[in-house]
């Protein structure tokens, strides 16, 4: 990334934003898909799924965020240079939802009050918003006027009724203020991208769902984030960012991973999948191998299948060793947080990590993160940032205290919802955006309700 000396660009703040309606995991809908609901809390990893109401879409849920991130940090619109957003429950083919979303924030700022901010979508299915941010970070480090700019995440994980993606839904979106001299983290200046053309998950034009390939899907992300984390690890030890003793490895540098989280199970696929990539050429490995016996070797199998099987059934019993359950609980589980409560938010869910570790108070001075963001279709980014000094000085978000205070809805209300047959909010909208009518054009009308 282009940064002027002595100079830093990344992460000053983020708010997030979560539907009010939620749907338990277990209990009604676990039974009425005659699932045992341990599969969805411990298997799959998630407790509640957020719902958006019938007056919310992706472009609302980013108005809100929007709106809180200059509330909070007391920004005005003349300040904001651009708003990128990344989104695959893109409002219209054509129109950029910051236009949409522009024009919401008009509606309390003045008309015309965002009329020197460019806006533009950025679609990469999961990963948008990550490209999006590495995007801006290349303006925010060559903006000479004191602007700052917004990167915002906003989706709706929607999958069919009764489909096995059903359970990883969620909705939600996150916005990131971007600048120079950041309060919360700094970017370092090493990528590391991996991308391949791949079937597993997409949304043809006029689908309101996704077509996936489940266990397809799975494995390119593990495919995917391994290979960019590769490319990242090879060039911060190239470029000498990170240095390692005897017997380290790059992960061995990082506090926390984040991962892009479908559901929470996924996180630990993932690290399971680098943290071995990682240590099986370290003395540490003796220790794993001591516990669960050697890696299968495709050479030892008659098959690549047969061997494909072997590997998945020693991957299952690594991520039972005590050497990787203490490294997860130590720099991943954390980050999952607040995912098992709000479920798939898609581009944003790597952010939505990012604040479980602001408000579970995880984050120190000093500490290096890494991004391991994945989308389908598919590619990876991985990257790194540095925690910086002020970054506990931010004022909470409260977002624990913010799904307490959700609604739970019942199985017959999800499904209306869901299938837009919902003629009226569940939740009269109060303090917030809302979609009021969409014109015999298509074009949508919103405004912001008291
Ligand atoms: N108690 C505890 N655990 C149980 C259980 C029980 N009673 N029953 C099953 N489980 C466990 C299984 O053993 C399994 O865990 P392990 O891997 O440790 O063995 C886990 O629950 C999942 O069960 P299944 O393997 O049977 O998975 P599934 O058929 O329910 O499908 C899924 C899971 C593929 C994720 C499906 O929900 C899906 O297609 N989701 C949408 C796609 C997706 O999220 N893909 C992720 C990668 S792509 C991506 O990340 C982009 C994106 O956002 C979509």
């Amino acid at each position: 990334m282009i940064q002027p000396p002595g100079d830093q660009v990344g992460v000053d703040d983020l708010s997030v934003h979560i539907p009010k309606l939620f749907l338990s995991a277990a209990g009604e809908f676990s039974s009425a898909r005659d699932i045992n609901p341990a599969k969805l809390t411990r298997g799959i990893g998630i407790e509640e799924m957020a719902v958006p109401d019938a007056h919310e879409d992706a472009a609302t849920m980013a108005a809100m965020s929007l709106l809180e991130l200059m509330k909070r940090n007391d920004i005005s619109p003349e300040e904001i240079g651009k708003i990128y957003i990344g989104t695959e429950s893109a409002v219209d083919e054509a129109k950029a939802m910051g236009t949409y979303v522009i024009g919401m924030l008009e509606k309390i700022y003045g008309e015309g009050s965002f009329q020197d901010c460019s806006t533009v979508e950025f679609k990469s299915a999961c990963i948008g918003t990550t490209l999006a941010l590495e995007s801006l970070s290349y303006w925010a480090a060559q903006e000479d006027d004191g602007r700052v700019g917004i990167v915002i995440a906003s989706d709706i994980a929607k999958y069919p009724l009764r489909s096995p993606g059903e359970y990883t839904q969620g909705a939600g979106s996150v916005s990131l203020l971007v600048k120079r001299r950041p309060r919360l983290l700094s970017l370092e200046k090493d990528f590391g991208s991996f991308t391949k053309d791949e079937n597993d998950f997409f949304r043809p034009p006029g689908a309101s769902t996704a077509v996936v390939n489940g266990k397809h899907s799975n494995f390119c992300y593990i495919n995917a984030v391994t290979g960019a984390f590769d490319a990242f690890a090879k060039r911060a030890l190239r470029k000498g960012t990170i240095r390692l003793k005897e017997g380290e490895c790059l992960a061995d540098h990082i506090s926390h991973l984040l991962f892009h989280i479908p559901y929470p199970r996924m996180a630990e696929y993932a690290s399971a999948a680098i943290f071995r990539h990682c240590w099986r050429s370290l003395p540490r490995w003796e220790e794993v191998e001591a516990e669960i016996g050697s890696e299968p070797k495709p050479s030892d199998y008659p098959s690549f299948d047969l061997f494909t099987l072997a590997d998945a059934d020693f991957g299952k019993r690594f991520a039972r060793t005590n050497l990787f359950l203490e490294e997860f609980k130590a720099k991943v589980l954390d980050t999952t947080d607040i995912s098992r409560r709000v479920g798939n938010i898609y581009t944003g869910s790597i952010y939505l990590g990012l604040a479980s570790l602001i408000e579970l108070r995880k984050l120190h001075p000093a500490e290096r993160i890494c991004f391991c963001a994945y989308g389908s279709g598919c590619s990876s980014l991985v990257f790194s940032g540095i925690v910086q000094p002020d970054a506990s000085s931010l004022p909470s978000r409260d977002l624990e205290k913010r799904l307490d205070e959700r609604k739970q809805i019942r199985l017959e209300e999800y499904e209306r919802l869901h299938e837009g047959k919902m003629e009226k909010s569940i939740l009269q909208p109060s303090e917030e955006f809302a979609l009021l009518s969409i014109d015999h054009q298509g074009y949508r009308h919103y405004d912001y309700l008291d």
